[in-house]
């Protein structure tokens, strides 16, 4: 999973193995598997958090995190949650796009949050999903059809 954020996450510093295994210990974490990406996710109470989600650059593009993200709003549905939150970095044109095609609204922005690879500092902006029970209509992924090339 290190080895596969390290290729995924161009700009910002992906988690090392040792990030990755300490918050997997947390029995509030889920991982959602796929053989080319993954999603960490927190629940507590009735909120959801996406901690980490990659796609490995030969995947994108195909649908893999629209899947994932689909897996997660299943079960956030069945555990009763409220809503999805997650942190993305401004810079991260890719992510940005991805989570508001996927309805996700900007609910507020940390300044200098996040130390990206190069050093420089970048604002994490926080994006937030409402979950209606029973209302969501899963984004179709394009997985197994016709994939883009991107
Ligand atoms: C963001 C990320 C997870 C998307 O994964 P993916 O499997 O390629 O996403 P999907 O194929 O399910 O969805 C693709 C959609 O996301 C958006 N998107 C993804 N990459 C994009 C890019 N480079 N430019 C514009 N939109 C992009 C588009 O809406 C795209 O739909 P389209 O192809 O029909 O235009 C992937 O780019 C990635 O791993 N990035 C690095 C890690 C990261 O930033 N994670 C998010 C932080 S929590």
């Amino acid at each position: 999973m290190a080895a596969l954020m390290d290729r995924a996450y161009v700009e910002m510093r992906p988690w090392t193995a040792q990030d990755i295994s300490s918050t997997l210990a947390s029995p509030h974490c889920h991982v959602l598997p796929d053989d080319h990406g993954f999603l960490i996710a927190q629940i507590v109470a009735d909120e959801g958090e996406i901690l980490a989600l990659a796609t490995d650059p030969v995947a994108q593009r195909q649908g893999v995190a629209t899947s994932l993200l689909n897996q997660l709003i299943t079960m956030a549905e069945d555990r009763g949650v409220a809503r999805l939150v997650l942190e993305v970095a401004s810079r991260n044109q890719s992510a940005q796009a991805f989570y508001r095609a996927r309805r996700f609204a900007p609910v507020g922005l940390r300044r200098g949050y996040y130390t990206l690879r190069d050093g420089t500092k970048d604002d994490a902006a926080l994006l937030s999903l409402v979950i209606a029970q029973g209302q969501h209509t899963p984004e179709p992924t394009s997985q197994g059809s016709d994939a883009k090339s991107g």
